[in-house]
């Protein structure tokens, strides 16, 4: 077992996790941050995307011993005292929302993107979640409604 420190969502957490444990594991079966999704466990459907650092990464590719000091973000801090944020908002305005098992590993990858880039072109967008899949709306909502928060968050 290690001891670590880190940051979820702002608040500051200090746990012993084991060798063999992913980020994605800690977070959900530790801490019971079960927003962040998993899907394959092996790094290629996004469900589990958080964000380290401000970046994405899938959590399930990521050692919990890794994030040692480290700033994570998950789908639960996107939704400031229990409003949910614009971009949340627009997935359910736009219909981006089927089964919804896609939608916070989504939301993290566009909330990485606009947090470095505020206005972006809908290639942009395209490119930000080219590594998140969805089997349900396909992915014209979805670019929609991030398109549409990033206009709501910059206006
Ligand atoms: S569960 Fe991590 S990429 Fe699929
Ligand atoms: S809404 Fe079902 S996988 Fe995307």
């Amino acid at each position: 077992m290690h001891l670590i420190n880190l940051t979820v969502n702002a608040e500051e957490v200090r746990i012993e996790v084991d060798d063999r444990w992913t980020l994605l594991y800690l977070l959900r079966e530790v801490l019971a941050l079960t927003g962040t999704k998993q899907g394959c466990g092996k790094g290629e459907c996004g469900a589990c995307t958080v964000l380290l650092a401000g970046r994405p990464v899938d959590s399930c590719l990521v050692l919990a011993r890794e994030v040692d000091g480290c700033d994570i973000r998950t789908i639960e801090g996107e939704a400031a005292g229990g409003e949910l944020s614009a971009l949340q908002q627009a997935f359910i305005d736009e219909g981006a929302i089927q089964c919804g098992f896609c939608t916070p590993g989504m939301i993290m990858s566009a909330r990485a993107l606009l947090m470095r880039n505020p206005h972006p072109t809908q290639e942009e967008v395209e490119e930000a979640i080219c590594g998140n899949l969805c089997r349900c709306t396909g992915y014209i909502p979805i670019v929609a409604a991030i398109l549409s928060a990033a206009r709501k968050e910059s206006s």
